[in-house]
Order: structure tokens, then sequence, then C-alpha cells
């Protein structure tokens, strides 16, 4: 038995973080983790694998559209999809070594096992039971499925099974145009399967700008992604090599079916806490299953804390490495703190999709007075430069005081390209400091700053 200042379960972005931070604070830490490899599920079966899936791709998508036209003829390569499935886990390995690397450096115990909380105060690894003057919960989330769908991760997957196809489908079929059914459906249409993709709202990813959905979809569409909206997936009937997906649709309640030799359920994720004996200790969770926290990821038993897609909140790593790190600081002492209007939210399809702050439809139910900067990327020099010319920024602007309340960009490097105007939002910039920023030339960043002057007297380029 071993006695901690601080004891984290769970090793994803979010515990793993909060782990180094509490460590590099002078707690003296360990980390509960009982999967092989550190990381949780970003490392291993979420972000990072899937980025590299898409990255491979989207190399293939340009030697396929993209290259002959600028003068690199001859025949698209041919895929190997062993050797691309062998680079993805090279990838994650790794990452998972360099987080195994980051403890060590920091001193971080890990201890391997499943964790549970006998008691506050105590942490039970295996057949050891540990001390822990502080704990955090940070055991992150798993797939949610649908009433009268069985997963059997290898013809009717989640995301972990689609991330490890033992082939190619030629049929794919996707439930839920959500973030996980469009990178992923992105990825197979790329390789060449048929895509179709079922979604039981009349528009896209959920909560976006309601501009970006529909542009977002026609992009889409181009890429070869089919859809039917507005239906409510009722069975899937699957055999050992083919899949038979039941599904209605809202405006008129006809039942249709459509068969795929792979389906990839996406219908959200759920908080994952099992076996940690949370009901037994009293800790309250909310009725979606989720802990319940206060403002400072304190639950309702003295001494345990949680954070992380195990909360309330956007299921997403770097709001669970924020938290990681605010709530280190507080048990620390010192102020944590979590700016939850500023979180952004990337799609890594191609273009990137990137959002932060309020989208226009909520400032609209507000009641709010606002006012709308675009630009187009087809006046961006580099972007058309590399086939990028499709998509838009868009910034709202408060009416009276011109501060940028959100942003939404379809484009190149969306992702990244967001993340001036976070730190703008967090120094509560207007749209007039962004525009007054000089961009070098010729980048993608130019667009924000047209965007941001088209809040003023007007963009140059457009
Ligand atoms: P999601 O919540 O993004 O989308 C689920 C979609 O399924 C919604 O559009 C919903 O309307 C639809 N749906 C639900 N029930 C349905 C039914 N019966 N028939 C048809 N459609 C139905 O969930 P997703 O894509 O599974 O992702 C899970 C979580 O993982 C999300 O919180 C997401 O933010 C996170 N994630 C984030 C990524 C990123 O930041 N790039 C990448 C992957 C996942």
């Amino acid at each position: 038995m071993a006695s901690y200042d601080v004891i984290v379960i769970g090793s994803g972005p979010g515990g793993y973080v909060c782990a180094i931070r509490c460590a590099q604070l002078g707690l003296k830490t360990a980390c509960v983790e009982g999967r092989e490899t550190l990381g949780g599920t970003c490392l291993n079966v979420g972000c990072i694998p899937s980025k590299a899936l898409l990255h491979a791709t989207h190399q293939l998508h340009e030697a396929e559209h993209n290259f002959a036209a600028m003068g690199l003829k001859g025949a698209a390569p041919k895929v190997d999809w062993a050797q691309m499935l062998a680079y993805k886990d090279d990838v994650i390995g790794q990452n998972t070594k360099g987080i195994e690397f980051l403890f060590k450096k920091n001193k971080v115990d890990w201890l391997k096992g499943w964790g549970s909380i006998p008691e506050a105060g105590k942490v039970k690894v295996g057949d050891e039971v540990h001390e822990a003057k502080h704990i955090v919960i940070a055991t992150g989330s798993e797939a949610s499925s649908l009433p009268g769908v069985e997963i059997d991760e290898k013809v009717v997957v989640t995301s972990t099974g689609a991330l490890a196809l033992p082939k190619i489908p030629k049929k794919l079929v996707v439930i839920g145009a959500g973030v996980i059914g469009l990178e992923m459906g992105s990825v197979y249409a790329r390789l060449g399967a048929e895509v179709t993709v079922i979604e039981y709202l009349d528009q896209i990813t959920p909560g976006m700008d309601g501009e970006v959905q529909k542009t977002f979809q026609r992009i889409l569409k181009k890429q070869g992604l089919d859809f039917i909206m507005g239906a409510a997936v009722q069975k899937v009937e699957a055999t050992k090599t083919k899949a038979k997906v039941t599904y209605k649709l809202r405006k008129d309640d006809s039942v249709a079916t459509v068969e795929a030799d792979t389906v990839l359920v996406a219908t959200g994720r759920r908080p994952y806490t099992d076996g940690l004996g949370l009901q037994a200790l009293g800790v309250e969770m909310t009725d979606r299953g989720q802990v319940r926290t206060d403002a400072h990821w304190a639950t309702s038993v003295k001494g345990i804390y949680a954070i992380g897609d195990c909360i309330a909140g956007p299921m997403l790593a770097h709001k669970a490495e924020d938290e990681g790190m605010a709530v280190a600081e507080t048990i620390a002492g010192q102020a944590g703190h979590v700016n939850y209007g500023v979180i952004p939210g990337v799609i890594y399809t191609h273009p990137e999709v990137a959002t932060v702050g309020k989208t226009e439809e909520q400032l609209k139910d507000e009641g709010r007075a606002y006012k709308v900067g675009k630009f187009s990327f087809m006046g961006n020099g580099r972007a058309k430069a590399v086939f990028a010319g499709d998509g838009f920024v868009k910034i709202l602007a408060d009416k009276e005081t011109d501060r940028v309340l959100g942003t939404h960009i379809i484009g190149p490097m969306a992702g990244d390209l967001i993340h001036e105007i976070c730190v703008a939002m967090e120094f509560g910039a207007a749209a007039e400091d962004v525009a007054r920023t000089c961009h070098a030339h010729p980048t993608f960043s130019e667009a924000v700053r047209e965007a941001a002057l088209a809040c003023g007297d007007g963009p140059i380029h457009s």
C-alpha cells in the first residue's frame, strides 16, 4: 500500500494531464489505468488513430483528384490497407509511449489495473488498496448504441471497430451525422467505399452554425457521401458478413431498409463510470449518468473530484485537459479556472470545420444585436493555390461594442485558424482588433482577418 496526495483514475487526456500538472505542483501523484497503454480513448481508439487514417486517405484523395492538374502525372497510389493500419498503430504507439515517458519524467506512478473507490481517501487497484488525500475521477465515456442495434465490432461497429476493420467495406452505412460519423465516413469514402449516412435530424452536426451545416453537407455530398436525413434507425440485422438497417422517415412514417457490409453506429457517447463503486459511496449523479460536480469539479463526496467526459459539458479531449489542469491547481490551493465560453470544436474532415463561441442561431434565440463578417476562401490566394477555395470564415460580433461573440470556419486548416479567435475572445477583443492585426501573406489566416474586416468597413478581396 502506498500513500499519495492525489490518485487520478483514468489516463485519457483529462487524467494524464491532471496527473502531470499535480506532480509539477509538488503533489505526490499516481494515475490508475487498466488498459495496456496510457492515453485513454483519445490516443488508443479515438482522436489520434482517426487523424492518422484521415491524413493517409487525404493524401490518396489529393493524388487521385489534384495531382494531374499540378503536372504530377502517373497512376494514383494503390492502397495497402494492412500497411495503412500498421502506420496508424505506429502513430498510436509513439503517442502512448510518450505519455509513459512524461509520467516517468514527472515522477507520476502508473498503478496498472482497474481502479475502484472502496471509501473516500482510498483507491483499490487489483488486490492493493492505496491511500489518497484527493481522488480525481477521469474515466471518460463509451459509445452508446441504440435499442434494436447490437454491436459486434465486426459488422456492426463503433468508432473502435471502424479504426481496425479487417478490410475496406464496399458499402458502409453510418448511423449519425455527428463528428465520428462524418470523420470515419470520409475516411472510407476516400478509400472507395459507397457511404450512406442516416441521420435522425434534418441537419448534420447538431448544434453547429446553420450556414456551416449547409455548406458542409453540400461539400460532403460532392465528395460522394450519400445522406438520408430525418430518419430514425429502428433496427440492424446482421449476419457474419452483412447487415440490413431498417429506418423510418420522420416526415411520412414510411419504413425502408438499406444493406451494407459494415454499419458504423455513431449516435453519441455516454459517461463511463462502471466499477468505481460510486453508488455505494453516495456520489451524486445527474439523470444523464454524469458525475455531478460543482464549479471546482468537486463531487458530493469530500476529497473526490471528477473531470472530462464523465461530467457535464462537451465530450472533447481539450475540455478534459483544461479541467485536469484546473482541478490540479485547485487541489494545490491555487485558483483553477476553465472558460467554458471559449472551447473550440473541430471536425477533421477535408475541409476542416472549426467553431468557437455562439452560433448565429443562439444569438437570435438570445435576442442579441449582432453583426456578421463573412469571407469566402475563394478570395484567399493561398487557398486557391492548393485547391481549397471551398468554404468561409464567419465572425459574429456584438452590434454595439464589436466584441467577438463567436466564429465558424469551414475551410483549409480551420482547426488551427480558430485559435487566433480563441485568444482574441479570451482577451475580450473586438473584431476590429483582429482586423488591425497584421497577418502574413499568403496564409489561410488572411481569411480570418478579412472576415474581421467584414464586420467593419468591409473586406478587401471580395
Ligand atoms: P454526436 O453527438 O456528435 O452525433 C451523433 C449524431 O447521431 C447526431 O447527429 C444525432 O442526431 C444522431 N442520431 C442519434 N440517434 C439517431 C438515430 N436513432 N438514427 C439516426 N441518427 C441518430 O456523436 P458522435 O459522432 O458519436 O461523437 C461522440 C462524441 O465524441 C461527441 O461528443 C464528439 O464531440 C466526440 N468526438 C469529437 C471529435 C472531435 O473533436 N474531432 C472526434 C470524434 C468524437
